[in-house]
């Protein structure tokens, strides 16, 4: 007989009995009843590993493939391995699934062979979207060497068969869960089908060493039996961001088994799909407009990258009541208290204020290296005086007014000077230990008062506008 358990479609927490509130998450009505397959304790209660010496362990180098898609490449740490699972979670509509046939496509290609999984789609919409993806059209390529098959399914035993059949080396599921095993009784996309649709891939997946692509959905409420629950599953998780009114997408690692999590891909969405950014930073300052108030430029670091973003802010008298502080891309705690310090250590009266502030492209910045920016065009607005558009601020500011470190300066730096920026504001730290660069000057800065110094050529308490 099955056993049954009452699993938190909230968390994944599971109870033996039926609760109206989750224990773990606090969630009421949350816990539905999901069969436990049989085969599947019984796995848990007969496998062993052996244990071994340290030193006999042996390290096989993973077997990596390359996808094409130099971005995706990068992020996955060199190209998909052999028999490893890769979890591609984000909001619906943010390009998933353009990405992976985009990969299928590209790895069909060379002449593997892809199986590509439609729960979402029919086969006819990817076929449209294929031929959108890639003019001309395939069959026309002289250089494809193959083509993904592709399989309407959301039952996972017939997909079993469907795998046996093929024998595919790349699989793609599309999505998670839109997958359903007839062993449960509960309906697609809850925590316990997604659990197992994932588990069975898994063991497909290691058994007959099939590289598999999961992708899974980012509901509104959250991770609602999404790639939460499969994160500790899978051998690397990718989180697909950005802001659908922007063309611009970052792939960042969750958790990889197979490389360092640093690394990110940046993607523009076009009218032919996804096309790689390899130099993020031009685009981000494409639009910079020149010599405007409010406008700051810092150098982020992200994963092993230095990118240049610009930060904007808009400061205008508020109409009535409590003043508008609104963010866009940037912590608005972080923000709250850089206002709170421009008020207090350098005289700017933003109680009375309405604050905006965007990180343009639809950029997210959340380290304390972009203070510095923020602070700078927060000013520049206020006093209406723009900065000079060579220059650019970075570094962390404290509650006192002071301007501390930052981490990898020196790369930040490099990446300005190539991009033709002359002069770089740095905590005074970081400046005094660098080496000096090629065609840029660096200014070191202790405290706000020196900033203003740098930024706008002025002593503190310069007359308000
Ligand atoms: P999609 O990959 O379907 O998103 P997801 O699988 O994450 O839900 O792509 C979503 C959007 O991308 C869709 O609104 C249309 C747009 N898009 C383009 O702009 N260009 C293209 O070439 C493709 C295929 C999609
Ligand atoms: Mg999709």
């Amino acid at each position: 007989m099955n056993r049954s358990v009452f699993s938190c479609q909230q968390c994944g927490h599971q109870c033996p009995k039926w609760l109206g509130r989750c224990p773990e998450c606090g969630g009421w009505g949350t816990l539905v009843e999901e069969a436990v397959s049989r085969d599947k304790e019984a796995a848990r209660s007969t496998h062993r590993e052996p244990a071994r010496p340290l030193t006999q362990v042996t390290m096989g180098t993973a077997v990596r493939r390359r996808t094409g898609i130099g971005e995706l490449d990068r992020v996955l740490g060199g190209g998909l391995v052999r028999g490893s699972v890769v979890l591609i979670g984000g909001d619906p509509g943010i390009g998933k699934s353009t990405l992976a046939l985009q990969a299928a496509v590209e790895l069909a290609g060379t002449g593997c062979r892809v199986l590509y999984v439609a729960g979402e789609e029919s086969p006819e919409q990817i076929r449209m979207r294929a031929d959108r993806l890639s003019p001309p059209p395939l069959e026309a390529r002289a250089d494809v060497r193959g083509e993904p098959w592709i399989v309407a399914e959301t039952g996972l035993e017939p997909l079993v068969a469907v795998i046996a059949d093929i024998k595919p080396e790349v699989l793609v599921v599309d999505s998670i869960q839109t997958l359903a095993s007839t062993d449960l009784g509960s309906a697609p996309g809850s925590v316990g089908q997604v659990r197992e649709v994932a588990a069975r891939l898994v063991t497909i997946a290691k058994t007959q060493g099939i590289s598999v692509f999961l992708i899974g959905h980012v509901t509104k409420e959250g991770f609602l039996a999404g790639p939460r629950v499969l994160e500790h599953v899978v051998d690397t998780v990718l989180y697909f961001e950005g802001d659908r009114s922007h063309a611009y997408r970052i792939l960042r690692a969750a958790k990889n088994r197979f490389g360092s999590t640093n690394e990110i891909g940046v993607f523009e969405m076009r009218e032919h799909g996804l096309v790689g950014v390899p130099n993020p930073s031009e685009v981000f300052l494409a639009e910079r407009p020149a010599l405007a108030p409010g406008s700051a430029v810092v150098a982020t670091i992200e994963g092993t990258r230095p990118i240049l973003v610009e930060v904007q802010a808009l400061v205008t008298p508020a109409t009535f009541g409590t003043p508008r502080r609104t963010t866009l891309g940037l912590d608005s705690n972080r923000a709250a208290l850089l206002a709170a310090v421009l008020e207090k250590k350098m005289g700017l009266r933003l109680v009375e204020r309405d604050l905006f502030l965007n990180v343009v492209g639809g950029v997210r910045v959340d380290e304390p290296a972009a203070d510095l920016a923020v602070v700078t065009a927060i000013a520049s607005s206020y006093l209406d005086r723009p900065l000079p558009g060579d220059l650019l601020t970075m570094g962390e500011v404290g509650l006192t007014g002071e301007v501390r470190a930052i981490a990898r300066a020196d790369m930040r730096v490099r990446e300005a000077a190539n991009l033709g920026f002359r002069r770089a504001v740095l905590p005074a730290a970081n400046a005094q230990r660098m080496k000096s660069e090629a065609g840029i000057a660096v200014i070191g800065v202790r405290t706000l008062e020196d900033l203003w110094a740098a930024a706008f050529g002025t002593e503190v308490g310069a007359p308000e506008k």
